[in-house]
């Protein structure tokens, strides 16, 4: 198991992210990358994760670096252990497929951030994240307790985090292999508050929302946010409109970014992510 030199970036697609809402959330996402601060560049190093042939042919026609991921699942399932698994439905399957795949690509060698593809990235998240080689998981939150470094009431938030390839994130991740009864979030939650991470002598830093921003907690700063999450949200459709707002706020942001006094910016709500719970 050599180290790889780069961090790749690892996003996971499915149909829902080509067919639904006014634009597909996968082009909103690649967008993202074109409107945003130093990263189009990062595209490089993007691998879009497929997992139905729809967007796995979208991918390749994007001419991206796609990987297909197979589901070959069926009644007499084992894990890696040799277990027998007992999964409830073709969602719970597919994330532990998922927990699997990502695992294998830590026992490779190569560390990775694992981005969402409802996350949108204005800015080049590298400089925000630590380089400090001895932490292991750098993981979004949906609402910063304000310190990166405790647990406490932290809610965290798979859908980015960058993580290094070692022992202590390969064990991490056969734990949550093993532990996907419920969704791969929760797991991850779960394990942190039952001391996991700890046992596994994990560091962990949390990511605040002003770098890290969701529609859970808006960063303050738009010279300072980095990605934006559309979570706290329920549908793929409210979540394309109201991250259209924010390519919106952006675009207005950078036109007048040269203008030093216009610091007391705000995001339009989050309006139809909002109203996507009742
Ligand atoms: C790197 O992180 C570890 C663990 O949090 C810490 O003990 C160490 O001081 C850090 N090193 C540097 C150079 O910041
Ligand atoms: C990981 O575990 C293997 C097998 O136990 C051991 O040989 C190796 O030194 C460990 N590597 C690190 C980086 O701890
Ligand atoms: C900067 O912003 C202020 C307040 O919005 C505005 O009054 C001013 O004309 C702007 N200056 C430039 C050079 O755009």
């Amino acid at each position: 198991m050599g180290k790889k030199s780069t961090t790749v970036i690892i996003a996971i697609v499915n149909k829902g992210y080509i067919d639904q809402g006014e634009k597909p959330m996968l082009d909103m996402f690649l967008d993202s990358f074109w409107v945003g601060e130093d990263t189009r560049e990062l595209m490089d190093r993007l691998l879009l994760v497929a997992v139905d042939q729809r967007s796995f042919e979208r991918c390749k026609f994007l001419r991206l670096h796609c990987y297909k991921l197979e589901l070959i699942l069926d009644e007499g399932a084992v894990d890696s252990n040799g277990e027998k698994l007992y999964m409830s439905n073709d969602f719970m399957k597919m994330m532990w497929r998922r927990t699997l795949f990502l695992g294998d690509i830590l026992k490779r060698g190569y560390s990775f951030i694992f981005t969402d593809t409802d996350v949108m990235w204005l800015r080049n998240p590298f400089p925000r994240l630590s380089q400090n080689e001895s932490i292991d998981l750098q993981i979004s939150t949906d609402r910063f307790n304000g310190d990166e470094q405790s647990e406490a009431n932290q809610l965290i938030n798979t859908g980015f985090y960058m993580i290094r390839s070692n022992n202590k994130t390969i064990s991490l991740f056969d734990a949550c292999s093993a532990g996907i009864a419920f969704k791969e979030q929760d797991v991850l939650l779960n394990m942190m508050r039952a001391g996991v991470f700890r046992e596994l002598g994990l560091e962990v830093r949390f990511l605040d929302t002003n770098y890290f921003s969701g529609f859970c907690e808006d960063s303050k700063d738009f010279r300072a946010v980095t990605t934006v999450h559309a979570n706290c949200c329920r549908t793929i459709v409210a979540k394309v409109a109201d991250l259209m707002a924010v390519f919106h706020d952006w675009k207005m942001f950078k036109r007048s970014s040269t203008n030093q006094t216009s610091t007391s910016r705000s995001w339009t709500n989050h309006k139809a992510c909002r109203d996507s719970w009742n």
